[in-house]
């Protein structure tokens, strides 16, 4: 009776370090393909922009806040900004594809 109570404590003993030494397996189940990254956020005004003068905004940030604060639409009036941003064109080289789209946000928002 006592050998057996022994053996089976052996036995339990075994199978417990067993399990606990087993490597972990654990595979998660999520699929990539099932994951659901959340929609990034558009900013309130983003949202009502079209694309064209949402890329506009982007390009002005990125490019028109190198040499001084970024200025805002509104600091200057439709006739004063003509010849302001060609200026700046010339001064920070950009392309006129991009200035396109960098004149569409500032008269967007005059
Ligand atoms: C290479 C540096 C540089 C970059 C890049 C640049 N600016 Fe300027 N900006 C200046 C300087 C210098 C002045 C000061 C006036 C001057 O020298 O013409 C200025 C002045 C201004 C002014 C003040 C108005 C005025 O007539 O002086 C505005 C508005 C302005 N910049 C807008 C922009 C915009 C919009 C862009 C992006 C398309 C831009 N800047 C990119 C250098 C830069």
């Amino acid at each position: 009776m006592k050998l057996k109570t022994i053996a089976a404590a052996c036995i339990a003993m075994f199978l417990y370090s067993c399990g606990s030494n087993a490597p972990k397996t654990q595979v998660s189940t999520l699929k990539p393909d099932t994951v659901q990254v959340p929609p990034r956020m558009a900013s309130p005004n983003e949202s009502t922009m079209s694309p064209m003068v949402a890329e506009g905004k982007i390009m002005y940030e990125n490019k028109c806040a190198n040499c001084h604060k970024l200025f805002a639409p509104t600091d200057f009036s439709k006739e004063e900004w003509p010849s302001i941003l060609l200026r700046m064109q010339v001064k920070a080289k950009i392309s006129d594809e991009d200035m396109a789209k960098i004149n569409n946000y500032v008269y967007a928002n005059l």
